[in-house]
């Protein structure tokens, strides 16, 4: 593993890298108890080396009575039962080490469980106790009147009257996520001694839940504020101190100028543009570049460079917001243009996998990954998206997103060999998604395959240094439909052209920067006419191509 002396040479591990997340309780059953694990995390590894990701991030794994997925934890420093124990993370940790792979776990700073120790010590311990000031108490209920109630299918109010404390406190998510109290020191150390704790284990970075939650302030939506900054500096400082690159990515469902302060260079090193994702599919809806064009140009204003993390979607509705994330336009072109979205709308946003979403369509499938995986910044893939995996509408809250990983035509689509009441979720047995047909061992013998496609664009992409941490400059296209950009390292410039609409587009691009230079295809490995100012293309219905552009072959550099 990388020092940080060495790191400081050379750039951290995670310069463009593409991050899997997965659901350790859906992803492979190793003890056959009807649950995903550790070890059977550890037993995929080389096939996610084979796929080509570069890290595996893992929604929390900790003990937790799972009424949010696990994100209610009643204790930060172990295992939860189900998925093992120490013992095998450690296992998992050198295993994918050894596999090229990084290891981020999921950190819920914001809050615990109400089964958690120290709620139930609070609840019990005198009003104005040390205990009780673990939490967020009030006498009523009407503190922070102006933030936004973010479960509103489930909850109708940000306060939960406590019988045995003779309180309301705070909890911005589930009654069952009491927010912890940020205002009192003893909880910022305990937090950070969590962080100690798991870099102790040599993981090698967080996923920071729900961060611009931590602290509260009355007149405003208690998102971002000065004071969550502070505390997150000085988690980054404590990260620092220890002789390894850990990364820190920000989970904040906030629009770009809002997000775009956690990547102060002295904060997190990466966030989450969930904008961006939201545009992506309002472009996709629309048929159009304009709202991805604008969200860019924005996003890179804002922060320039690779230091957005990039989902399409993940284990959450796809999140479109109240109005605040993205204007109200963009969520009813979204709307207008999913049919598949109809009665699938939770909390603040879309409850559906993508393959479904998309109708089961690989074209703009493949065109929405290609554009992930060119786009600056950090991918991020979901399991079974690289399946076109279908989801089971009806499960309860977002499991719906959450079912088993399929991967062969066997029982259980070869996720568990437990009898079937015993599963953590149902395998896809829907038509058109069936595990019989859509499972990770047929795709790989099907050379056309979507499996196999991401397998090869994710390979092109490591021999693509411009794409990893390439400048990003957008391209004038004649065509609405078509976004056009250049990503430009020192050994090479790729420029890649989208056609976001259901119909072929014919357009000029402008590639005048490159006059006269020779351009091929890096997918489909053909020449294409020598650049100019009004370099004429043809792109199919939801084309997309990758150009290399100049004389230069894929080569390793480290601009
Ligand atoms: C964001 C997580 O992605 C979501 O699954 C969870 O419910 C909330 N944070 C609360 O922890």
């Amino acid at each position: 593993m990388a020092t940080k002396s060495m790191a400081t040479q050379s750039p951290p591990w995670w310069e463009g890298c593409v991050i899997y997340q997965l659901m350790p309780r859906s992803f492979a059953d190793a003890d056959g108890d009807g649950i995903g694990d550790l070890a059977g995390i550890t037993s995929k590894l080389p096939y996610l080396e084979w796929l080509g990701v570069d890290a595996i991030w893992l929604t929390p794994i900790y003990p937790s009575p799972l009424k949010d997925g696990g994100y209610d934890i009643t204790d930060f420093t172990a295992i939860h039962p189900d998925l093992g124990d120490l013992d095998d993370l450690v296992v998992l940790l050198e295993q994918a080490h050894s596999h090229g792979i990084r290891v981020i776990l999921d950190l819920v700073l914001n809050h615990t469980s109400v089964l958690h120790p120290w709620f139930q010590r609070a609840r019990w311990a005198g009003k104005g106790s040390s205990e009780r000031d673990f939490y967020v108490w009030r006498d009523d209920d009407h503190s922070y009147a102006e933030a936004p109630v973010l479960f509103c299918h489930f909850e109708q109010s940000n306060w939960e009257w406590d019988e045995v404390a003779g309180q309301y406190y705070l909890h911005r998510f589930l009654r069952h996520q009491p927010d912890l109290n940020y205002d009192n020191p003893a909880v910022q150390e305990a937090m950070l001694a969590v962080v100690d704790f798991w870099l102790a284990k040599g993981i090698d970075g967080f996923r920071l839940d729900a961060v611009p939650f931590l602290f509260e302030q009355e007149g405003t939506r208690c998102e971002g504020l000065p004071q969550t900054h502070a505390f997150l500096k000085r988690l980054r400082a404590r990260v620092e101190a220890c002789d390894r690159d850990v990364l820190l990515i920000a989970e904040a469902i906030q629009p770009v100028h809002e997000s775009a302060p956690y990547l102060a260079d002295d904060e997190l090193h990466a966030a989450f543009n969930f904008a961006l994702t939201a545009n992506l599919f309002a472009s996709l809806a629309h048929g159009q570049a304009k709202e991805l064009r604008n969200c860019l140009t924005h996003a890179q204003a804002m922060v320039p460079g690779c230091r957005w993390a990039l989902p399409l979607r993940n284990h959450d509705e796809l999140w479109l917001g109240d109005g605040h994330l993205v204007a109200d336009d963009v969520i009813q072109t979204v709307l207008a243009g999913f049919p598949t979205a109809q009665g699938h709308w939770l909390n603040w946003g879309i409850n559906r996998r993508l393959a479904p979403l998309l109708n089961g369509d690989p074209r703009p499938n493949t065109l929405l990954h290609g554009l992930l995986y060119s786009l600056p910044g950090l991918p991020c893939l979901y399991y079974g998206d690289e399946l076109g995996m279908g989801d089971w509408p009806g499960l309860r809250d977002r499991d719906t997103n959450r079912t088993p990983m399929a991967w062969t035509g066997e029982r259980n689509g070869g996720f568990s060999t437990a009898p079937d009441p015993l599963l953590v979720l149902p395998p896809i047995t829907a038509p058109g998604y069936d595990y019989r047909v859509v499972n990770v061992a047929v795709q790989q013998q099907l050379s056309g395959s979507l499996i196999n496609w991401h397998h090869r664009m994710l390979t092109s992409r490591r021999l693509l240094p411009a794409l990893r941490h390439g400048a990003f400059q957008l391209l004038e296209s004649h065509h609405p439909s078509v976004l056009c950009y250049a990503r430009t390292s020192a050994s090479m410039t790729l420029v890649v052209a989208a056609n976001l609409a259901a119909t072929g587009a014919s357009t000029h691009l402008d590639l005048g920067d490159w006059s006269g230079s020779r351009v091929r295809e890096v997918l489909a490995g053909c020449e294409f006419p020598p650049a100019s100012d009004a370099w004429f293309v043809y792109l199919p219905a939801y084309g997309f191509f990758w150009w290399l552009v100049g004389e230069e072959g894929c080569a390793e550099d480290n601009s």
